[in-house]
């Protein structure tokens, strides 16, 4: 890989790699999201890609669960890509801030009717004495929302990451792996390679 099989833009290198994940019929949307407390003790979970442009990578959850806290105290963040058979991954560092309600609100009336009322059912990350506990909730909801539109809870919706650097990894031989890092600057981005 050559620094000239890369496009000077981040976002338009992100769109071929996602694209050919996609196309391999991978699962190209879960990514691993790094998040610390201010005191810099770290978590990582799984989360959805949900969309992806030149302002940023977005992602739905729960704003009171441990990453929501996190966040809420420390905007700084990380994400991981990683793609078989390329056998390529992509790490973005950045800030995170909060969709408008309006934003979240559009994605919600989207979403399948069960899983806005999973919403309404799960504080994330609270215990649970048992399963039949949350589905007697979900029960619950079902009843009392009847056939009414489901509003969004206001302790669930979209996170923005704000890129300030891309590294893109690519599996190579004897080890000798590819790695190009852009950094931001300013309204322009530095590409550089990196030892693998
Ligand atoms: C492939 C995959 C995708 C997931 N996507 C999401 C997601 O988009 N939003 C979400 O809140 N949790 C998602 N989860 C669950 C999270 O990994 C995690 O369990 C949950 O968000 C609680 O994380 P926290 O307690 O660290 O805040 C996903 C899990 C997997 C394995």
């Amino acid at each position: 890989m050559h620094r000239t099989d890369l496009s000077p833009d981040p976002l338009t290198q992100f769109a071929l790699w996602f694209r050919a994940a996609d196309d391999a019929g991978l699962h190209p949307r879960a990514m691993t999201l790094a998040t610390a407390t201010p005191d810099g003790i770290p978590s990582a979970r799984m989360v959805l890609l949900k969309d992806y442009d030149a302002h940023g990578f977005t992602f739905f959850t729960n704003y009171e669960s441990q990453k929501g806290r996190e966040l809420a105290q420390n905007p700084h963040a990380a994400l991981v890509f990683y793609w078989l058979p390329q056998d390529r991954q992509i790490r973005i560092t950045g800030t995170i801030a909060k969709l408008t309600q309006a934003e979240s609100d559009e994605y919600f009336q989207t979403r399948p009717r069960g899983s806005q009322i999973a919403t309404w059912v799960s504080q994330q990350g609270t215990v649970v004495e048992n399963r039949a506990i949350l589905e007697a909730r979900y029960e619950e909801f079902v009843a009392q929302f009847g056939d009414d539109p489901i509003v969004r809870p206001r302790y669930w919706g979209g996170y923005r990451l704000t890129p300030h650097a891309l590294e893109f990894w690519q599996a190579g031989e004897h080890r000798l792996h590819d790695r190009f890092r852009y950094t931001r600057q300013g309204e322009e981005w530095l590409l550089e390679r990196l030892a693998p």
